[in-house]
Formats: C-alpha cells, structure tokens, sequence
C-alpha cells in the first residue's frame, strides 16, 4: 500500500494544465466507437477509468490507435459492435460500467461487465429498473441491484423515465439505450446533473431534444464521427484550486479548464465564499465552454449554506469543498447530498474521518456535513478509503496545516489523475 507524507508548504505557485475531462473522455470514446466513420479524440486520458472503458470499447472489436497527439477511433457504427469473448473489466469506473451498460442493452449478443471490490459494491438498480422497463435483459446480484452485470441485449422499446435521483451515469445509460429504441426514450431528472452526453450527441449528429429536465433521443437517430476537443478537467483542478485559495501568497493560472455550467458550481461557490478567481478566454468548443483560471490565495473566505440544484453542479468537488470549509471564517453547511454515500467509497463519512483526524471541527450528516471553521489544522494520519477524490483532497488539507501529515492508500489516485503528485510538486513553494 502506497502512502503519502505530506509536509505543510507555504503557498502554490505557477501555471499548470490538466488531463482531459474523465466524464468527457468517456463519453468521447463510447459516443466515437459507435458512430459512423472516424473520430479523432485530441488528447489522450492516462486514468485508469478510461482505459476500462477504452480497452472494453477494444474488446468489443473496435480500432483505437493512439497516437502522438490523441486517439484515433474507428467507429463501428450503432450496430457494429462485436460480442465480447471475455468479461467486460470496469474496474473502479461506475461511468463505464453504467454507460456502457446502456450501449449493450441493445446489441445483438451477451456480455458480462464487472469491476474491482468497490465497483461490486455500487448501486446498479438504478440502471437495471428502467433497462428492464425498455425490455432490456439485464442481470446483476440481488436481481440487478449489484454487479457483476449480465446483459443479453436485443430489441428496446422508447420509455419515458422518471429518474428519482439527479444522475448523469443514469441519465446517459438509458440515453444511449434510446439510441437503439424502436420509439423516442426520454428522462427527467429531478435536477439537472452534468449534460455532456447530452451535449456531444448533439455535436455528433444525434437527433436530441431538450426541454428544461426532460431529455429526449429521438428512435433512429445516429452519429457521425468527428474531431473531438476534451477540456481540462475541472473535478482535477479544484485540488490545485483549493490548494491556491488555503495558502496565502499563491498565484496559479490553469489552463483550458472546462467551464460547463453543469460541472462549474465548485467555482461559483468559491467566489461566494470570497476567494479570488478570475476567468479568462472563455470560449465554446465542441458544445463545451473551456477558459483558463488565475487563482490568487489569501482572501478572507466566509462559510455558506450549500445545498439544492447545487449540489449536481459540484458533486464530486463535495470532499475538497470540505477542506476548503475548513479554512473559512463560520459556518459551511452542506445538504442535500445523500448521493455521496454511493460514490467509489462513503464520501461524508470519509471525509468527515479524515478532516477530523487532522483537527477539523466538522460533523456528519445523513445528507452532508457541517464545518466549524477558522482553526488551523494540525495534521495527522488519515485514510483514503480507496477513493481517488478523498485521497487527493486530504492531501491539499495536509499542505496547510502545522505538522507533517501521511494518508494512507493512495494508489487509487491514478484511477483519475496519475499526474497528480508530479503537478503539486512542480506548484509547489
Ligand atoms: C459522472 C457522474 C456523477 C459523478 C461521477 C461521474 C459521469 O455520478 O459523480 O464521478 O461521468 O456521468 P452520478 O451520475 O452517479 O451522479
């Protein structure tokens, strides 16, 4: 087991850029292997998530050459997809199990998807149910709540779901069922989650709709390939983000972020807080708004009340929100965050443990948590828990508090960002 001893530094300084957007990556790679045609992917994504989805994809007979400057994929089409010879690895990815769970719900032949000891624990009812209602044969442990999932695809019929859960995972598994739906497949959310499904449909072709919650992928629609753009991921530069904010005298720019206001709200709500952020050369490629970030540390931050449609927009930046917290004046309420409970381990009580160890006043709730903050962090010796997000955002804690801290079990880290500790190091002073 790999750990990391984290010595407190005095601020971060510096330019960085940033792997590709992970959500977008494998979207990039799912959406290309069965349009028509070519798509060049300009970037490559070394995290280990998308590699699952990529070698599945390559598994499934689809040719992927790499090359210096992105990936070239040679799309199948909808229908071109060979049945796998062996068990689909997702390893820790829910995203590629549940996306391409949708894809495989309408091909003509078996597979079997599974992961590693955390991916066997996720929530799989979420897709299972409304595959079923499309007249998908889906299987999983406990009648489809858990994987290993069996899929023996086939015919689907268009539904019109009402998802209870704001999810992006669910939301583009059914709509990339509806790809192969004899009517139109809709879903409504109960708030909106991250649209970049939704987004590069429409970039390649799709035949999509759109009306405030309620998405549509209309029977027959099909995809072109393309020259695929994929941002700088924001979930990556919130880590560095909040490092810059905690240490006073940091001055970071980060470049080609993407700014998609369904993914930005860790951003907004750092401005509400008072850091010092400013946003510069936005602009929209590939339906996605990109920009560089100048971050300057040393404001005064103020805690705030964050729940409701918030919560989607920065659902992955919760436990690095919670380091930020922290380091606020007041108090930082976080509600409505129930979902976090389900991530690649339980985030609140992960976070909650590890922030407390070092020192931080903080109290778990059922739906989120509650920071105390204003007092220096002391450091100590915390768990990951496996979880890539936990792992990192305990490390930016470590950097501001007064003594040395470990955390533990942080090989999970390259499931999204290898790069990690090769990045803070060349920020930091
Ligand atoms: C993701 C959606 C979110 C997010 C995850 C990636 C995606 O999960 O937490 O890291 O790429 O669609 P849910 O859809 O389960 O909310």
């Amino acid at each position: 087991m790999n750990n990391f001893s984290v010595n407190p530094i005095r601020y971060l300084k510096g330019k960085i850029k940033l792997p590709p957007d992970k959500s977008i990556f494998h979207r990039a790679l799912v959406l290309s292997s069965i349009a028509q045609g070519k798509s060049k992917i300009k970037k490559i994504h070394q995290g280990k998530d998308c590699l699952s989805t990529l070698n599945n994809l390559k598994l499934m007979g689809v040719r992927i050459e790499e090359k210096k400057d992105g990936l070239l994929v040679y799309g199948e089409g909808l229908r071109g997809l060979k049945e796998p010879v062996d068990i689909l690895d997702c390893g820790n990815s829910a995203t590629t199990m549940r996306l391409l769970s949708g894809v495989l719900a309408g091909q003509n032949f078996y597979s079997v998807l599974s992961g590693d000891k955390y991916l066997k624990r996720r929530p799989m009812k979420r897709i299972t149910e409304p595959l079923r209602k499309m007249g998908a044969k889906v299987f999983g442990r406990e009648d489809g709540k858990f994987p290993p999932l069996t899929i023996v695809g086939g015919k689907l019929k268009g539904i019109s779901y009402s998802s209870p859960i704001p999810s992006a995972q669910v939301k583009s598994c059914i709509l990339l069922a509806g790809l192969f739906a004899e009517e139109d497949t809709s879903i409504t959310e109960p708030l909106k989650s991250r649209d970049h499904t939704e987004r590069m449909l429409k970039y390649l072709g799709g035949d999509i709709e759109i009306d405030n919650l309620k998405v549509t992928v209309k029977a027959g629609s099909s995809l072109e390939g393309e020259k695929i753009l994929v941002p700088g991921d924001i979930s990556a530069a919130a880590f560095f983000m909040a490092g810059a904010i905690i240490l006073g005298g940091s001055e970071l720019k980060i470049i080609d972020v993407g700014l998609n206001p369904t993914r930005r709200g860790f951003i907004d709500i750092l401005i509400q807080m008072g850091a010092d952020i400013e946003i510069i050369r936005q602009k929209t490629k590939c339906e996605e708004e990109i920009g560089d970030l100048l971050i300057k540390g040393g404001s005064e931050l103020e805690g705030m009340v964050i729940e409701g449609e918030m919560i989607p927009r920065l659902i992955d930046e919760i436990p690095i929100l919670a380091v930020v917290a922290c380091f606020a004046q007041g108090e930082t309420v976080i509600k409505g965050a129930k979902e976090l409970h389900f991530k690649e381990t339980d985030r609140i009580k992960a976070i909650v443990e590890g922030l407390r160890k070092m020192g931080a006043n903080i109290e778990e709730k059922e739906d989120g948590m509650v920071i105390k903050g204003g007092k220096k962090l002391k450091g100590g010796e915390c768990e990951s828990y496996g979880d890539h997000r936990i792992a990192m955002a305990l490390t930016i804690a470590a950097l501001g508090a007064k003594k040395k801290s470990k955390i533990k079990d942080v090989e999970c880290i390259a499931t999204s960002f290898p790069e990690f500790k090769e990045t803070l190091k060349s920020i930091s002073v």
